[in-house]
């Protein structure tokens, strides 16, 4: 099994999931529902996608038309889902959600696309996994509306070219290197999302804090901003159980010290990292071959000891982290 992160240690399968670990956890859709900014002022930071993205609305919807294909990557839990769907709650238009992994035949494509209506924004997440083949269904429709259609089989079959509504295609990828280079120059718009600094973090939580009906002065909202690896959705899962941690512990209040204190407890150290981040690099510093892929997943495991003595700049950088 692997875990979120990619990352686990043999023989330990079932150990609960990682707080740090900026991908979605198992039953964590609904705090990710509750606390998703619904509008543009609501979204924290990002200035400049978001003073882009508000011209393109702005002047999409002044012309009437469907805003241009919008491509948003970066890396998990930064706000690609809370993006797109913002972009639709300021057009005012439907959103419609599937994901590329989602998608397997050509006719899910046609089922999708010929329901929508005028000017939805359809949403693809995960964008990259979508089938290759899948990929060319989404030329005609992305840059003419129209979706040929194969209807019969074998010295029979004709094409059937449908004619689609006015759409907007918002994808997102973790991994936008991944997608055919037709398929990128096909979206008008495209941005990367970039980790958070710690006062748009320590807004996000601070923000979270009040929707959760939780207590936080703003050193608290930096302790666990300090914390959250650059990440919005890690923020607000550190901010679940630093708020457990005060309403058993302490009177409530999440102050700075109690912020600490709890994270010091799930061993998450003031870098962010938790203890299997520690063991994965301890063991990278000393005993380089001790690390490895296997399986598409990276391990920490027993190897051959070849201590690099602390020397190298890998083990100096290493010392001062750990
Ligand atoms: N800029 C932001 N302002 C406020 N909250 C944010 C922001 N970005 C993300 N969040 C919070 O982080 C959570 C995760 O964001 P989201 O699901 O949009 O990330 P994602 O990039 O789609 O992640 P994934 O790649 O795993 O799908 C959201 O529920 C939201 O609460
Ligand atoms: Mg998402």
């Amino acid at each position: 099994m692997t875990r979120s992160g990619g990352i686990r240690t043999p023989g330990v399968e079932d150990e609960p999931e990682r707080v740090p670990a900026p991908a979605v956890a198992a039953g964590e859709e609904d705090l990710d529902r509750s606390l998703r900014p619904s509008r543009l002022a609501d979204f924290v930071g990002q200035p400049s996608i978001k003073d882009q993205l508000a011209v393109f609305i702005e002047a999409a919807q002044a012309r009437g038309e469907a805003l241009d294909h919008v491509l948003l990557a970066g890396p998990p839990g930064l706000g690609k889902t809370s993006l797109a769907q913002i972009v639709a709650a300021e057009l005012g238009v439907p959103f419609v959600q599937t994901a590329g992994p989602a998608l397997e035949r050509k006719g899910d494509v046609a089922a999708y696309l010929t329901a929508l209506e005028p000017h939805s924004v359809f949403f693809v997440d995960e964008i990259h996994r979508l089938p290759r083949a899948l990929e060319e269904t989404f030329y005609p429709a992305m840059e003419d509306r129209k979706l040929p259609i194969t209807v019969g089989q074998g010295a029979g079959a004709r094409v059937v070219t449908l004619d689609l509504p006015p759409f907007t295609l918002v994808g997102a990828t973790t991994r936008a290197g991944l997608l055919s280079t037709p398929m990128r120059d096909r979206f008008g718009i495209q941005h990367r999302l970039e980790p958070y600094g710690l006062e748009d973090l320590a807004a996000i939580v601070t923000r979270s804090a009040g929707i959760l009906g939780v207590e936080l002065d703003p050193d608290g909202a930096r302790a666990i901003a300090a914390r959250s690896r650059g990440t919005p959705r890690v923020a607000n899962r550190l901010l679940k159980r630093v708020r457990d941690f005060a309403e058993v512990r302490l009177a409530g209040v999440v102050i700075a010290e109690a912020a600490d204190q709890a994270l010091t407890l799930l061993e998450v150290d003031v870098l962010g990292l938790d203890r299997l981040d520690r063991e994965l690099l301890g063991a990278i510093c000393e005993r380089f071959d001790g690390v490895g892929r296997s399986g598409g997943t990276w391990r920490v495991g027993p190897a051959r000891r070849r201590p690099c003595g602390g020397s190298t700049p890998c083990a100096r950088a290493l010392g001062r982290l750990l």
